[in-house]
């Protein structure tokens, strides 16, 4: 049996600070009532002055590999999905690296906007499958609160910070278990619908986030449907098979629209956007954490992940835990 990658350990960190709607319409001409009724967001985690991407990143690495039974001298890689950076570089990944005390790995990030934790896993699965790693700790960690702007109504309602992670662990086990398969995709020209006006290389620029909200909800919907239909049919599987639908978390009704498209019951749907807001690449892990730990996702169980963000990119990937 070849070897393939099995999820083997989970771990989240959302900042102290809990930010309602209410708080939100105290400074903005926006309401509770709007931001619940347009997205299903009620609260968010806000990062502290000192939580940054590398450190909710390692809180929430350290307890994947607490999960995973490992040590840090057990990881081989260490991949970070982030739009939100502690610097330009060196990586928020060796940073990661160095505060878990992981000496013999390499470590870099990925940047995919939203879809950077299904980026990451592709890649670490690519790593495990090709003899690379055996064992990657695979996080998505973002401070969005940095990039907003807090003055647009139609973008900072929607966002939250947080860190989730998992570990990829090979296995050569029959079992069925493991990654089954991820579904990567990007599309340049509909780059100018979710962008950050400016980085280091364009420091005259504002650095915050911007969104043509409308076209990015209708790309998501039908994109993530033909995503996740791409990831069943690459085994013969159908809309049954599925036991969890594990979504990015940017919107409940762009969520409650690729569910129905499942025809997946609400109860089989992992649903954090209502107490996270969009937390972009840490979203699904987070999503996962939390799922497992409190039982509902259970050993053997087929899980569906799916994203879109800034790029756009999207894609998928299908796992039995
Ligand atoms: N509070 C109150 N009113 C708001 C508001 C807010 N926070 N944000 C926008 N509005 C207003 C707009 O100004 C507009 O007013 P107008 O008609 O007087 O011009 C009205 O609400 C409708 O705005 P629109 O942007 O068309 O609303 P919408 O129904 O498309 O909902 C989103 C807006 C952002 C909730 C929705 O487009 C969406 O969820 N898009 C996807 C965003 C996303 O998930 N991005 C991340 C992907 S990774």
């Amino acid at each position: 049996m070849a070897k393939h990658s099995l999820l083997s350990g989970f771990g989240g960190y959302l900042p102290d600070r809990v930010v309602t709607n209410a708080e939100l319409a105290a400074q903005l001409d926006t309401s509770d009532e709007w931001i619940r009724t347009r997205t299903g967001i009620t609260r968010r985690h806000l990062a502290g002055p000192n939580d940054t991407a590398a450190s909710m990143g390692a809180q929430a690495g350290r307890r994947a590999m607490e999960y995973a039974g490992l040590t840090p001298d057990d990881i081989d890689a260490v991949l970070l999905a982030t739009a939100t950076p502690d610097q330009a570089f060196p990586a928020t990944a060796v940073r990661v690296q160095a505060e878990l005390g992981i000496k013999h790995a390499f470590a870099f990030d990925i940047a995919a906007a939203c879809s950077g934790f299904i980026y990451a896993l592709a890649t670490a699965d690519a790593f495990v499958r090709a003899g690379q790693a055996r064992n990657v700790l695979v996080i998505g960690s973002e401070v969005y609160s940095r990039i907003l702007d807090w003055s647009d109504r139609g973008t900072c309602v929607l966002f939250g910070d947080g860190a989730g992670a998992v570990v990829l662990s090979a296995s050569d086990a029959d079992d069925g278990r493991g990654i089954l398969s991820t579904h990567l995709h990007s599309d340049g020209t509909l780059g100018d619908l979710l962008y950050v006006d400016g980085a280091v290389g364009q420091p005259e620029k504002s650095g915050h986030l911007r969104m043509s909200g409308r076209d990015v909800f209708r790309h998501a919907v039908s994109k993530l449907s033909s995503s996740v239909d791409e990831a069943l049919q690459a085994h013969g599987l159908s809309y049954e098979d599925v036991d969890w639908l594990v979504p990015h978390q940017a919107n409940i009704r762009i969520i409650e629209g690729v569910g129905k498209k499942l025809r997946l019951p609400p109860e089989r749907v992992v649903v954090t956007v209502d107490r996270h807001a969009n937390t972009s690449a840490a979203s699904v892990p987070l999503a996962l954490d939390e799922a497992v730990r409190d039982g509902r996702i259970r050993k053997g169980d087929l899980v569906l992940m799916e994203a879109l963000g800034g790029g756009l990119t999207w894609g998928s990937a299908l796992a039995r835990l």
